[in-house]
């Protein structure tokens, strides 16, 4: 499938996990890739294996930001996706009872005001080209809740899904679509880090899963590649699960 030949996506957090594995299956079906991360050396690295380009950014500065598009368009011609998925799930992000002000602040920058920004500076580009994808990365924890608390995370995806399904319906007509992938747990360093590797808490979160195991990356993308692509002409304001079966689970098999 050659889906996004002659098309441009902008890929945040392009350098590692879901945003990687994104940018290699995009860039297989033709299109040319720009890595947006904070992370220089993990960004160039991703830009260089898929043959696109590397724009240093932080997605909660809005110049940065702003110039992220504008350049994207300059360079190439158009902005056709905008894959707005850099995000962040640190440790002092706990139960709501001792995650302090500072770390909820920076959670709801990272993961929610910088999709805000992402969206306020893609739209206007794809309102002139009369077209365009916006995919964020929202999460499973957008719409069911935790005793495993992450305060300010869960908050920041339900305000992703949120603005998502707004943004969706107010461009519709212009062609733009809009859709929340809402991924359930992925076996990426973001999660490695939070507990994979600790085999007590993976299993407590395990026993959820219908299909008994994390997400690969991989299986993320390809999920990402359908909703930008035309493949997905009927598809916007979606709450887009690629979650195991976890949201629809009651009991899981044995
Ligand atoms: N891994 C999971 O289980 C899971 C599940 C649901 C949703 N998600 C979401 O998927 C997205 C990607 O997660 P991942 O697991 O691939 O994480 P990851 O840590 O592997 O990658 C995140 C990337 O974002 C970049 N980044 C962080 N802060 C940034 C900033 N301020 N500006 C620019 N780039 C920044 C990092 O450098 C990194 O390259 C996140 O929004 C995350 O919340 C992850």
């Amino acid at each position: 499938m050659q889906r996004f030949e002659g098309r441009v996506a902008v890929i945040t957090g392009g350098g590692s996990g879901i945003g990687l594995a994104t940018a290699r299956r995009l860039a297989s079906e033709g299109a040319k890739v720009v890595i947006a991360d904070v992370d220089a050396s993990s960004g160039k690295a991703a830009a260089d294996e898929v043959d696109g380009e590397f724009i240093a950014t932080d997605v909660t500065n809005e110049a940065q930001v702003e110039a992220l598009f504008q350049t994207t368009v300059d360079r190439f011609g158009s902005l056709d996706v905008a894959f707005n998925n850099a995000g962040i799930s640190p440790p002092e992000d706990d139960s709501i009872l001792t995650t302090g002000l500072e770390a909820w602040k920076r959670v709801q920058e990272v993961n929610l005001t910088s999709v805000y920004l992402c969206c306020k500076y893609a739209i206007p580009h794809m309102q002139r080209q009369g077209k365009g994808s916006i995919v964020n990365t929202a999460s499973f924890v957008a719409v069911m809740g935790a005793a495993t608390s992450q305060i300010s995370y869960t908050a920041s995806k339900g305000g992703v899904l949120s603005m998502t399904r707004e943004l969706g319906v107010q461009f519709a007509r212009e062609g733009i679509r809009v859709n929340a992938l809402c991924p359930g747990p992925v076996n990426t360093p973001l999660l490695q880090e939070l507990f994979a590797k600790d085999p007590e808490r993976a299993a407590r979160r395990l026993v959820h899963v219908p299909l008994g195991r994390f997400a690969e990356p991989t299986e993320i993308a390809a999920a990402v590649a359908f909703l930008a692509s035309d493949d997905a002409s009927f598809i916007t304001a979606s709450q887009f699960l690629v979650d195991g079966g976890i949201s629809g689970a009651y009991v899981t098999p044995l």
